[in-house]
């Protein structure tokens, strides 16, 4: 039995908890990371209730400055935190009021751990979503550069991994844009709903106090308050929404890890990864491995574990809080952390890569990616799609069998496939001219890029 140390709530029982339930039933070593927030939810408290006549008005002050001392200390690191202290609540009212005496022991009137943890965690968690946008945006802008560059870079577009069609890089690295562009609007959307302050609703059921919830909310920067306490309490859907806003950015980031893991094999060579983004082998003296590319897409996996995980915690619970709920915090802390993480790594690996626009073209020259714009020009002379496009499939498999490509097959073989090709079949069949052609809304011509990024770049400054 653990006898020294005395706990802040006991009463019911005498506290005498075993050790090994002590340090099980812990949440400190996790919870830590919220002192701030902690400690602010806390001042607007004592405020709240000082301007309500709850607590007085000389107690509200001594309040408000010995937390105001304890956070200095803690960022100075003159004050450590107890990692023996059940959670980081308790931390912070057992130094409050060894400090300032009896005021401390005013703090926790009308609330209850249950509302302030909730508070914490959105404040934690509203402040994690403006860093997330913040660098989805750096992505964002890096990819948009690399995009305006490459507007005229000519590359296979691929189905099925198969060559398909001509688009250029900028026109792929845009698509990756409105992919983050879409994460960005998702996070600001999950924020709507972190910002809503739970607290004062206490343990479940609200409180006898005359309590201002709605100024203590606006004290810590929210417009709303939630508006049943049980929900207010037993309430993680914030969490969990975040946690999916992020599951779906890493996947797009790992979508994006799986193209450069290809793009920069011999096999493609179409980028080079940097040297500060990439390993070498410990035997093999010619790698240049993609591990940064690998792991995101690898630490996707985890992510994914943190959203089951949330999910899976809340599925049983019956209303209000239980203590199973403590176990959101790792989750959702660890979904923020390897998102930053990741998108910080990727947007440095994107701005710093270097671009094989040879390979590129050279990888356009050879796919019949262009065998759609034949088909397309037969149309334009009067044949039906779908006899055209039977025509273009005969002169394919013609070239292939005979080392020809559409640009270099000779005319009077093309004259075989239709009556109606002309001279002019090798200014439709090149393949710079099919991407400068796809003009199409959103499609991969110049100008139907540029357009893109100005869209991209006009929504990430409005
Ligand atoms: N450490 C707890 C958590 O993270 C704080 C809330 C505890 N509330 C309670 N009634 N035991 O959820």
């Amino acid at each position: 039995m653990n006898q020294n140390n005395e706990k802040m709530w006991s009463g019911r029982t005498d506290g005498s908890t075993e050790a090994i339930c002590d340090e099980f039933n812990s949440s400190i070593s996790f919870d830590k990371r919220m002192y701030r927030e902690d400690i602010r939810g806390s001042i607007a408290h004592a405020e709240m209730l000082g301007k309500q006549g709850i607590i007085s008005e000389d107690d509200m002050v001594s309040i408000v400055n010995g937390l105001e001392v304890i956070l200095a200390d803690i960022e100075t690191g003159e004050l450590e935190i107890d990692p023996s202290c059940e959670d980081i609540h308790m931390f912070i009212e057992k130094v409050l009021t060894e400090r300032i005496g009896d005021p401390g022991r005013m703090l926790h009137t009308a609330r209850s751990r249950n509302d302030q943890v909730a508070l914490d965690l959105r404040l934690y968690l509203a402040a994690k979503e403006d860093e997330i946008r913040a660098a989805l945006s750096d992505l964002i802008y890096n990819i948009t550069d690399i995009a305006e560059k490459h507007a005229e870079t000519i590359m296979p577009g691929y189905t099925h991994l198969q060559r398909a069609q001509p688009v250029s890089f900028g026109h792929l690295l845009m698509a990756y844009a409105m992919m983050f562009l879409r994460d960005a609007d998702r996070i600001s959307d999950c924020k709507k709903r972190t910002t809503v302050s739970p607290i004062g609703s206490c343990a479940l059921a609200g409180t006898t106090y005359n309590t201002d919830r709605i100024y203590e909310a606006k004290k810590l920067g929210f417009d709303k308050v939630s508006m049943n306490s049980v929900d207010g309490v037993s309430d993680r859907d914030f969490a969990v929404e975040l946690s999916a806003a992020i599951a779906v950015i890493m996947m797009h980031l790992s979508r994006i890890s799986e193209e450069f893991v290809l793009w920069s094999s011999w096999e493609f060579k179409f980028i080079e990864l940097s040297d500060g983004y990439t390993t070498g082998s410990s035997i093999m003296p010619q790698k240049k491995n993609p591990d940064m590319a690998e792991l995101v897409r690898g630490k996707t996996g985890r992510v994914y574990g943190d959203l089951m995980a949330l999910l899976t915690l809340m599925k049983g619970l019956p209303l209000a809080y239980n203590k199973d709920m403590q176990e959101d915090k790792e989750a959702v802390f660890d979904a923020v952390d390897t998102v930053l993480k990741c998108l910080k790594i990727f947007s440095g690996m994107v701005k710093t890569m270097n671009v094989n626009t040879a390979n590129m073209r050279k990888a356009a020259a050879e796919g019949f990616i262009n065998a759609t714009d034949l088909a397309d020009y037969l149309v334009g002379k009067g044949i039906p799609f779908r006899i055209a496009y039977k025509a273009s499939g005969r002169a394919v498999a013609y070239c292939i069998e005979n080392g020809y490509t559409l640009e270099t097959l000779p005319f009077k073989i093309y004259k075989e496939f239709s009556e109606l090709i002309d001279n002019d079949i090798y200014d439709a069949v090149n393949v710079d001219n099919c991407l400068a052609r796809r003009k199409s809304l959103g499609g991969p011509s110049k100008e139907s890029v540029l357009e893109q990024i100005a869209y991209v770049r006009g929504e990430l400054n409005g």
